[in-house]
């Protein structure tokens, strides 16, 4: 009679085994395994993530000729407007021009900060209406905006002195945009200013950002700056 239980309940245990029954801990270790695997693949995504992340930048910059509402004739005499350059693909604004390099230099991303209501061609009626801005402190809503800010690690702002402070529409890229611990390096073009109070108002405008000065260039020695200004990048 023993001897008949003992075989029944070794029968009975191959044929649970056969079944999968009392394999639950086999499976729950494969699961387990799977589970720490997606663990290990999702840490090794973040790592990855944030190595691509690390060190990114974000070269944004405003300029007066992206931001008027005709274009310039073929062939303008960019020679009598200071704010102008004429280059083999065309005119271009100052700050534009330097936000290029430093893009080049860093393997930054550009990005074109444009106000949707635009300035008047004429240099004289964009400076009158600045003014009128200015006093007013429109915040002109802006055409695109950055994606995904996170991503950046570092923003070099690009922009001309606009009677002595910030273009409107750069405070209007700073409103919607969070730049808490990132590093803002600052550029600016100008007449005579250099950054006059920018750089100072923009760390009041970013108090957890790092502001720090890249270079003031001025608008007329733009075109002979290229060099400078990729090398102040090698300082930061
Ligand atoms: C509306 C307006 C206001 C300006 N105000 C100043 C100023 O206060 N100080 C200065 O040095 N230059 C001033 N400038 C000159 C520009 O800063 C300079 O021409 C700059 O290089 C233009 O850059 P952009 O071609 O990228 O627009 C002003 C220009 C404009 C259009």
């Amino acid at each position: 009679m023993k001897r008949l239980v003992l075989t029944a309940f070794a029968l009975l245990l191959i044929v649970m085994q056969m079944t999968g029954c009392g394999g639950s801990d086999s499976a729950e270790s494969a699961d387990q395994v799977a589970v720490q695997e997606d663990l290990q693949d999702e840490t090794e995504g973040d790592t990855q993530d944030d190595e691509t992340s690390e060190g990114k930048v974000l070269v944004a910059y405003f300029t007066r000729i992206g931001n008027t509402d005709s274009g310039f004739p073929e062939g303008v005499d960019a020679t009598t407007s200071a704010s102008l350059q004429q280059t083999d693909d065309g005119i271009k604004g100052n700050a534009q021009m330097i936000a290029e390099w430093i893009a080049d230099e860093t393997g930054g991303d550009l990005f074109a900060i444009e106000s949707e209501e635009l300035y008047p061609a004429d240099y004289n009626e964009t400076v009158e209406k600045a003014s009128k801005d200015q006093n007013a402190k429109t915040r002109p809503a802006l055409t695109k905006h950055v994606d995904n800010m996170d991503q950046y690690e570092k923003v070099v702002l690009v922009f001309p002195n606009w009677w002595s402070d910030l273009p409107m529409p750069v405070y209007s890229f700073f409103d919607e945009c969070d730049f808490s611990g990132k590093e803002i390096v600052v550029y600016a073009t100008h007449e005579g200013s250099r950054f006059s109070d920018t750089v100072s108002t923009i760390s009041e405008l970013e108090p957890d950002a790092t502001v720090t000065e890249g270079m003031s260039v001025r608008g007329g020695e733009v075109s002979e700056s290229e060099q400078a200004v990729r090398d102040s990048l090698k300082a930061k």
